[in-house]
């Protein structure tokens, strides 16, 4: 089994092999996703609206990405795992964004992070990327400035998303998300760039796709964008379940002499 690190990732966008990503918050989860062969392993703050129930990524902080993290990696025996540094934890200042990256690694046993921005925060990955620490960038709809786009929305304006792409290549990062962008812009950006980029709602070009893990296995039931595709209902299939043991206990079909000590 070869451990996914940042030059295998790199080896397989120059063999043209794609790389598949997913998001894991817990231990149980993280096991499944790593057992199922994906190559990145994200702990996304999209924790804070599929896990906490908040209607944005703002509220979540560090020492919850730290926790979650830490249980994923538990799990975790191949896929690279990504830390995700969440809102302000590395925008207030350069010294402030190393110490928190720093952070995922040391206490977390996280092999990387990943931060929203292009240009504006390419100063700041060259410092986490000096430190030692393999930073992963996000462009395009980056949940994190939701105000400042006016709500989830894609993001079209193909020259800045270009020299965005290219400045956080520039500064140091190892991989990019391209996250709602129109495919034939992902398009322009994969072939313009030696890093891979990973793509969530920007066509099927990138070298490889990502999806909230929660969105996938339809347990998130509130809203799933457009790019999101359900593989399965466990959703459902929980509700389903927790509604028969409700009716067994009070029905008294639970538990039976199998489920009892003598
Ligand atoms: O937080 C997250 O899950 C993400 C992915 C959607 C890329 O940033």
């Amino acid at each position: 089994m070869e451990k996914i690190t940042v030059t295998v990732l790199a080896r397989m966008k120059a063999d043209g092999q794609k790389i598949t990503a997913l998001t894991a918050y817990d231990f149980p989860f993280a096991r499944m996703v790593d057992e199922s062969g994906v190559d990145i392993i994200l702990v996304g703050d999209s924790l804070g609206m599929v896990v906490q129930g908040e209607t944005s990524t703002l509220p979540v902080t560090m020492d919850q990405m730290i926790y979650h993290t830490r249980i994923v990696a538990r799990g975790v025996k191949r896929a690279m795992v990504v830390g995700d540094m969440p809102f302000m934890s590395y925008q207030a200042s350069v010294s402030q964004a190393v110490e928190n990256a720093g952070r995922f690694l040391k206490e977390a046993g996280a092999s990387a992070v990943k931060l929203e921005g292009g240009a504006s925060v390419a100063r700041t990955i060259e410092a986490i990327a000096a430190a030692g620490i393999p930073v992963q960038a996000h462009i395009g709809l980056t949940p994190q400035s939701v105000h400042q786009m006016g709500g989830f929305k894609v993001q079209r304006q193909e020259d800045k998303l270009l020299d965005d792409a290219k400045k956080v290549q520039d500064a140091g990062a190892f991989s990019v998300v391209l996250e709602g962008i129109p495919f034939a812009i992902s398009q322009k950006i994969t072939a313009s760039l030696s890093i891979p980029t990973i793509g969530i709602g920007a066509g099927a070009d990138c070298d490889g796709q990502i999806l909230v893990l929660h969105d996938l296995l339809g347990l998130n039931e509130g809203h799933v964008p457009k790019f999101a595709k359900r593989y399965a209902q466990l959703a459902k299939d929980a509700r389903a379940a927790l509604g028969q043991y409700v009716g067994e206990v009070k029905e008294k079909a639970f538990p039976t002499k199998e489920h009892s000590f003598k």
